[in-house]
């Protein structure tokens, strides 16, 4: 059994309303809940700041350890699960080092800037701790395999939708393209969407990225007090790939001549290949338990580089 400590007991840490996320329903959206539906690890203690809160998610999962403080735990644990809010992140991370797991999984983005980070990193390294990031577009077969095919692919263009925050919900397209676009080179800002501010200090952001496998990436940023949008479209030299509703679906259209006349058109070839957005930490418990390493440390740090070159 792998011993998992969990700190922060709030939304995505064990403390979703229990018509979203309890034992009794199908989607699990907490890490306490895939933490106990897998029967590979053991939840031995939960921590929050907010002992209330700890106590409250104990007893919803079953749980019999509550901390108010990382430092009170005595108990040999081999994972620790960081869920605490990003500021906290890199004060969390050093207190769970020093408890000397065999591997630690951090929210996305891990600390808040480049600098916590490497800090963070290097100590996992010295400790030999594996760090994993929760940035959960990894943790999806299909989008997984189209990282691969795309790494080597041509590409020409791509253009992402989104709202609620560059570092919120942008991140996550951030760093699935961080996958296979190579190293990043610069950037330029179009426009800030103030009046649309969904937190205080992450702007929904337009902004042109340019990367060593594309010259070409623009974010578009949406209000979302219209609606919720997060769309990634990707051409290549033959094909246009869309993954679109917050990754629920892919879409692929290839260029085939037409009859019609001497060009190429885009001729769908495969529609809604439903991906596991709703399994994500299913999965990511799965692929832990089988003890794979993914090279999520290395993406938070390709997204703290570009987060540090546009200043926020
Ligand atoms: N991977 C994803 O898609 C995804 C989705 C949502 C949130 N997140 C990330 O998860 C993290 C938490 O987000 P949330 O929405 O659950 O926040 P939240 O505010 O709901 O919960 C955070 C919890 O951490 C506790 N906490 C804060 N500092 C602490 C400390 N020093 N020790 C112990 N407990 C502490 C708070 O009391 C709170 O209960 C953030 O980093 C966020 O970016 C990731």
């Amino acid at each position: 059994m792998i011993k998992t400590l969990l700190v922060g007991s709030g939304s995505v840490g064990a403390l979703k309303p229990s018509n979203i996320d309890s034992m009794a329903t199908k989607n699990i959206f907490t890490h306490a809940h895939a933490i106990k539906n897998n029967p590979a690890f053991e939840l031995i203690g939960i921590v929050d700041k907010d002992i209330n809160k700890a106590k409250k998610a104990c007893v919803k999962w079953g749980v019999s350890n509550y901390y108010s403080d990382v430092k009170e735990v005595k108990e040999e644990i081999d994972l620790a699960v960081c869920a605490v809010d990003t500021k906290y992140h890199a004060a969390v991370m050093i207190d769970l080092i020093s408890l000397k797991p065999k591997r630690i999984i951090c929210e996305k983005p891990c600390t808040e800037n480049l600098d916590a980070f490497l800090l963070v990193n290097r100590l996992c390294v010295e400790y030999g701790i594996i760090l994993d990031v929760n940035y959960n577009r990894y943790f999806i077969p299909e989008l997984e395999r189209l990282q691969r095919l795309l790494s080597f692919s041509e590409i020409q263009n791509i253009n992402v939708r989104y709202c609620r925050g560059f570092k919120r919900d942008g991140c996550h397209a951030l760093a699935f393209l961080c996958g296979f676009l190579g190293k990043f080179k610069d950037a330029t800002f179009f426009l800030t969407l103030k009046q649309i501010l969904d937190n205080e200090d992450d702007s929904t952001i337009s902004v042109m990225l340019r990367f060593e496998k594309c010259d070409n990436v623009i974010f578009q940023g949406c209000d979302g007090n219209n609606f919720s949008i997060f769309e990634i479209t990707i051409l290549t030299n033959n094909e246009k790939i869309s993954i679109t509703s917050h990754s629920k679906y892919i879409n692929y259209s290839v260029a085939k001549k037409t009859e019609f006349g001497n060009f190429k058109a885009l001729e769908e070839v495969e529609y809604k290949l439903k991906t596991g957005l709703n399994n994500y930490l299913v999965n990511l418990y799965d692929s832990i338990a089988k003890g794979e390493v993914n090279g999520t440390k290395f993406i938070a740090e390709d997204v703290h580089i570009i987060y540090k070159y546009l200043g926020i």
